[in-house]
């Protein structure tokens, strides 16, 4: 398995990879998002607009199996900024990781560990950031989607270091495959200090 970091030019080639793992990946639970391709353009091209994101790649045998994501907060749009404003924190020293997606068959080798520490990496080279952040959808206990014997990935994330934060939630929308228009759905943030 190849993993490597993508920046600038050398990340526009991939976002066709980028969204088919987005759409095959986020169709489970929790994310249960019914994708488009015409949603994924609007995200995908706002991603690789950003001077300072980063793609981390999961090759194996030339096909790109996994994707993960990460770019500055401030250029996420306001729904995720003005949690942190509102909580005290300046945004400008914050580093988003949007997604980890990779497919089934190549889980539990170490992949999804590689991807945070590709992009802390990445994140620490920039400099001037403090802390790494991303953010999980919420879904009552209930959730009738919900697989039997699902383990949420709370515990992989407290071992990479990252803490939930109750106090920074932000909502989002997405088309749902239990829904016929967008949902609004509400997401908690994780963080873990870069120094
Ligand atoms: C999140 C996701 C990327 C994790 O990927 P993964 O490659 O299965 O994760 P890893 O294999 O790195 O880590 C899983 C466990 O295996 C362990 N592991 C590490 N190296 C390993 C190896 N060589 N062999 C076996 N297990 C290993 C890890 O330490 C970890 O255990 P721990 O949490 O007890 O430390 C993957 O589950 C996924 O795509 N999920 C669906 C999408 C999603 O929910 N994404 C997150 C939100 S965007």
């Amino acid at each position: 398995m190849a993993i490597e970091t993508l920046t600038g030019a050398a990340i526009r080639p991939h976002l066709p990879a980028l969204a088919r793992l987005r759409i095959g990946v986020f169709r489970d639970w929790p994310y249960l998002y019914d994708g488009s391709e015409a949603a994924e353009a609007r995200y995908l091209e706002h991603f690789a607009a950003s001077p300072h994101a980063a793609l981390v790649v999961a090759r194996r045998g030339g096909e790109i199996v996994g994707c993960s994501t990460c770019q500055p907060l401030v250029e996420q749009s306001d729904n995720l900024v003005a949690p942190w404003r509102a909580a005290g924190i300046e945004p400008q020293r914050v580093f988003y990781f949007g997604e980890s997606v990779l497919l089934a068959a190549h889980r539990g080798q170490g992949i999804g560990v590689a991807f945070f520490a590709a992009r802390e990496a990445h994140a620490r080279g920039a400099g001037r950031y403090d802390i790494a952040t991303f953010c999980a959808v919420e879904r009552p206990e209930k959730h009738r989607l919900r697989p039997a014997g699902y383990v949420p990935l709370d515990g992989f994330w407290n071992r990479r270091g990252y803490a939930r934060r109750a106090d920074l939630v932000c909502r989002m929308a997405w088309k749902q495959v239990d829904s016929d228009a967008e949902v609004e759905n509400q997401l908690v943030f994780w963080t873990k200090s870069l120094r």
